[in-house]
């Protein structure tokens, strides 16, 4: 749709851009000046305490210090409601009693036609509501009441009643002087097969209005009163109005609700939807009687980076997730994935909040599981891999999903994953079989020996991870945005998975607070052995200064690195495991490739090398550092501890 010149204009001079924001922030009145129109705010894109965020309302704009976020009152809109740029204009026009301009003459006929179903649609919703409370609905009442539905969710989702009346709704819109023909185009109304009477569509249901990202009533879903209906649920036809691979229960209510920080929840019905939202998780969708298309994925993205799905836990309900695995793989990108909720066995949300309340549906959000995850159980579970077919066929069925994604640097990523979570399910039944390594051949024998060669290698490993949890302690706020990667990445030290658990349990406190409860729970000399290395000396955020921009780069940097350096191991693991027979062309090949990825990764160590000596503990020292180094290795002492703490303030 094209705007005539001026009305964009208009439209930001008609708008009070504080009046957009300030219904998504809390001002800080303190540092804000009403009168001049000089707003400021916690900013919403990003999550911090202090108020960055300032809305120039005379100019019409906001601007973060923070996150540099700026824009106008379109862009607010669009950015907070997830809505493109037309419908931001839309949604302000219409705050603004301002008329979006009109459309070519065929479009208009058109949308006559369309503004006519919608209608109907419309007067249905209210029809339904007003027939739940009357007094034919009283026995849908007492049901929706035993669902333990509040007055305020009947209202929101404007939950309804269709009698069982066969023409009810049918009469009430021709006596709205509806056409026959119309209402019977929304699906509402069926005309028989012998081309007479019509009649309603639903009869003696529950009614759930189905509304579009433009919050139109397009839809309705029924749940049948009476056991005995053919379906318990009955949704409207495809209609002019209604795609229903193409729109999900809830949706635009879900927008709204969603923030940047939380995930929007997928869930397969009516009523859980409606019961996740009354335990306030508001940002819930469902797909409407059928299997999740990609289409619905696209909208769900849209709106929301990296959803949980959270099917029904039944086998239903596990056979969908695992189908929509291979609906999802061509799609994901870097940052657009999706992730699953495991229900327990015969729960669906709806029961599981009811019964268990909505902590515990919190606790399984927390945990969802990886779609790599999920495919990896999908391939494996109850299955066991101590013989070579097995492991050919799972390499193969891995591979075929893992080919699907197209995503390049994300199909890496999956490889190399798989590559060490199959290690682990391969190795621990061949480390008890392969006792007998006199079968391994020379080569072979020599393979190894230059592997375990590498033996400080744990002592390097050990090292970058005590550098991640340092930085975590004294970063507390790189927690939260970094515990996806921190909990799925492979830690070799159990005590520090234990004190990264630890940790992430704490990431709302602040360093003093962590350190307090860490001293408590493990006693201060194991704290105290994490910060006396080396390193809280010669990274300086560490150690004198505060550098959280710096902490954040060597966080990321030192996460990648093990990464790549646990791919190689496990590529080499496999074949330091092959007996003599794998060890084949193809074996060699890999190593070989191994080797090669293993010789530039370990040049880029040694460029960096160039700027720094090495300590008497094997420690890289910048020169720079090398003096402050020595000096403060004198300072140490067993409260260094406590040192790095003061530093801190
Ligand atoms: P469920 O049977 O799990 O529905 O079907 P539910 O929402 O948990 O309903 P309650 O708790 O029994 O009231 C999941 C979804 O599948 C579709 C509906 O969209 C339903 O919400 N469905 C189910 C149908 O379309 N037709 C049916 O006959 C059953
Ligand atoms: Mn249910």
């Amino acid at each position: 749709m094209s705007l005539p010149p001026g009305f964009l204009e208009e439209l930001r001079s008609r708008v009070s851009v504080t009046q957009v924001v300030g219904r998504k922030v809390s001002w800080d009145l303190k540092k804000s000046n009403q009168n001049k129109g000089d707003m400021w705010a916690p900013c919403p894109f990003h999550q911090e305490k202090t108020a960055s965020f300032h809305v120039d309302d005379q100019k019409g704009f906001y601007y973060c210090f923070g996150c540099h976020a700026k824009g106008d009152a379109i862009s607010f809109v669009k950015e907070t409601e997830n809505v493109n740029f037309i419908e931001a204009v839309q949604i302000l026009a219409k705050e603004a009693g301002l008329q979006m301009p009109e459309q070519d003459p065929q479009a208009k006929e058109k949308s006559s036609y369309r503004d006519e179903l919608f209608k109907i649609m419309d007067l249905s919703v209210r029809f339904y509501q007003r027939s739940l409370n009357s007094a034919q609905g009283a026995k849908a009442r007492d049901y929706i009441n035993s669902r333990k539905l509040t007055s305020a969710t009947i209202d929101n989702f404007e939950l309804g009643f269709a009698s069982n009346n066969r023409t009810e709704l049918f009469d009430y819109l021709k006596d709205k002087n509806i056409l026959e023909e119309h209402i019977i185009d929304t699906g509402m109304c069926i005309r028989s097969d012998d081309g007479g009477a019509v009649y309603d569509r639903f009869r003696d249901r529950i009614m759930y209005p189905i509304r579009d990202s433009r919050d139109r009533c397009i839809a309705f879903g029924g749940r049948a009163m009476s056991q005995n209906a053919r379906a318990k649920y009955l949704n409207s036809p495809e209609t002019k109005l209604f795609d229903k691979g193409k729109s999900l229960y809830n949706f635009s209510a879900a927008r709204s609700a969603l923030n940047k920080q939380s995930s929007l929840i997928v869930a397969e019905g009516y009523m859980d939807v409606i019961a996740l939202a009354q335990a306030n998780f508001k940002a819930s969708v469902a797909p409407l009687g059928t299997a999740i298309t990609k289409d619905q994925l696209a909208l769900i993205w849209r709106i929301s980076p990296n959803p949980v799905i959270a099917l029904d836990g039944d086998r239903a309900g596990i056979n969908a997730a695992y189908r929509l695995i291979d609906v999802a793989l061509p799609l994901i990108e870097t940052g657009k994935t999706i992730k699953f909720v495991l229900m327990p066995e015969g729960y669906d949300p709806d029961d599981l909040i009811q019964e268990r309340g909505r902590d515990a549906m919190q606790n399984l959000v927390d945990d969802a599981i990886s779609l790599g995850d999920l495919l990896w159980k999908r391939e494996t579970e109850g299955l066991s891999f101590d013989n070579p077919d097995a492991r050919a066929a799972l390499d193969k069925k891995l591979d075929q999903a893992i080919s699907n994604v197209r995503d390049r640097q994300l199909k890496y990523h999956y490889q190399q994953y798989f590559k060490d979570l199959k290690w682990g399910a391969f190795n621990k039944k061949t480390v008890k079989k392969s006792s007998d390594l006199n079968n391994i051949t020379s080569t072979g024998n020599a393979i190894k020996s230059s592997f375990i060669a590498n033996s400080d290698k744990k002592n390097f490993i050990s090292f970058k991870e005590g550098v991640i949890l340092a930085i975590l302690v004294k970063y507390p706020n790189l927690i939260e945005t970094n515990k996806e990667k921190l909990t799925t990445m492979d830690w070799n030290s159990k005590d520090h998975v234990s004190l990264l658990d630890e940790i992430i349990n704490m990431g709302h406190l602040g360093y003093k607070e962590i350190t307090e409860n860490l001293e408590k729970k493990f006693g201060d000399k194991a704290l105290g052995k994490l910060f006396k290395q080396s390193y809280v000396n010669i990274i300086p955020c560490l150690g004198t200064k505060n550098d959280p921009q710096q902490a954040e780069l060597i966080l990321l940097d030192e996460i990648k690195k093990l990464e790549i350096q646990r791919g190689l191991d496990a590529e080499l693991q496999e074949v330091v495991n092959s007996s003599a027979e794998e060890l084949d062309e193809t074996a060699f090949w890999r190593l070989g490739q191994a080797t090669q990825v293993r010789l530039s990764s370990n040049k880029s160590e040694k460029d960096d090398l160039n700027n720094f000596e090495t300590a008497p503990n094997g420690v890289k020292l910048n020169r720079e550092e090398k003096s402050q180094f020595d000096a403060l290795l004198e300072e140490i002492s067993q409260d260094t501890f406590n040192k790095s703490k003061n530093h801190e303030n």
